[in-house]
């Protein structure tokens, strides 16, 4: 399967969750999902050798690596360091809004500047063989996104940049938080729609508030490329993954239910814990999994009590998990 196809669906990168452990779990529940490691800046790479960052498990693929940055030949060094290491894609942040990233001239400030988002794409795809794609919003501040988008994306078409993903809602840089510029800047997905008509040959990912699957193939119905999910697919993993390799691409999905992802995701703590890890590093993204079915609470409230703790292991998940079997029981 190519990589746009797996494009249909993606969860989106998101700093301090969708992290190895995450992707390991969310590619347990679909094959086919193509999922993105969160952000990581060209500086920290390239200048700051954190190479350790890039670590990611074979079983994770289809998996593209975000970078942050706006030194072309920075990006492009550490564009090359992503696909030596094996990803599959390498993204270009152009939406997120934090006052870190600002202050080094990354994310959607360069929403501003997309000639030298262009240099930077360009730069990017010259030092790479696998694809280099962009993940931007629809506008910044006071820009009309009605203009300002499509110049972006025929800039980014001219550099050669051939997928895009879209968070369908403006960023406001000052005077909102990164939390809440995910919130509050109204979306607007008719918006992606119309540059879906007007850029038939780019491959468009809408992203922004998809709340579930159905939502989802809705979406891919209407004509667009592909559908992004972040928080969602966070949240609720299960409810957005485990049936999405069947609805979205006809195949058959790896299990019939939470409970069995939660037996094949035990191999993967064990060998963390042997390598000196901590048990709420992994479970921390497992908390969602039974969301909105019975023991889903109790669940989330023995492994928030207890795999923080020194030395908790397996048997803290088994223990949680029976639990769950118990109230699913009693239903
Ligand atoms: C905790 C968190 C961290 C995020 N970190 C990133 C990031 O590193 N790079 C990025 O492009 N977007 C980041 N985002 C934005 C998401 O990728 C996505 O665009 C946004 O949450 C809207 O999609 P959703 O409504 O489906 O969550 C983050 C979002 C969240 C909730």
């Amino acid at each position: 399967m190519t990589l746009n196809q797996s494009a249909r669906l993606s969860v989106a990168p998101m700093m301090d969750w969708t992290d190895r452990h995450c992707r390991y779990l969310h590619r347990l529940m679909s094959r086919r999902t193509l999922l993105y490691t969160e952000m990581v800046t060209s500086p920290a790479l390239v200048r700051g050798g954190a190479r350790h960052l890039l670590r990611f498990d074979r079983s994770e693929h289809p998996v593209a690596l975000q970078l942050g940055g706006s030194d072309p030949a920075e990006l492009a060094e550490a564009a090359r360091m992503g696909a030596d290491e094996g990803y599959d894609e390498i993204n270009l942040n152009v939406g997120c809004p934090s006052d870190r990233v600002q202050s080094g001239t990354f994310g959607a400030v360069l929403m501003k500047t997309p000639g030298l988002v262009a240099d930077c794409a360009r730069a990017m795809a010259a030092a790479v063989e696998v694809p280099v794609t962009v993940k931007c919003r629809i506008g910044v501040d006071d820009q009309d996104p009605a203009t300002v988008l499509p110049d972006f994306l025929s800039r980014m078409r001219d550099a050669g940049v051939r997928r895009i993903a879209i968070h369908a809602r403006k960023a406001w840089l000052q005077g909102l938080s990164p939390k809440e510029n995910r919130d509050i800047p109204p979306l607007d997905h008719d918006l992606v729609f119309r540059m879906k008509e007007r850029f038939p040959d780019l491959h468009l990912s809408i992203n922004g508030g998809i709340e579930s699957l159905e939502q989802a193939k809705g979406f891919l119905d209407r004509g667009i490329d592909g559908v992004m999910i972040g928080r969602a697919a966070y949240h609720a993993p299960w409810d957005i993954l485990g049936t999405a390799d069947g609805e979205i691409w006809g195949e058959a999905p790896p299990f019939s239910d939470a409970s069995q992802v939660v037996v094949a995701m035990l191999p993967h703590i064990e060998e963390h814990l042997a390598s000196g890890g901590r048990l709420n590093a992994v479970t921390r993204h497992m908390m969602g999994l039974f969301a909105g079915r019975p023991g889903a609470r109790a669940w989330r409230r023995l492994l928030s009590e207890e795999a923080h703790r020194d030395g908790a292991g397996t048997e803290v998940v088994e223990r949680a998990l029976d639990t769950v079997g118990a109230r699913m029981a009693a239903e």
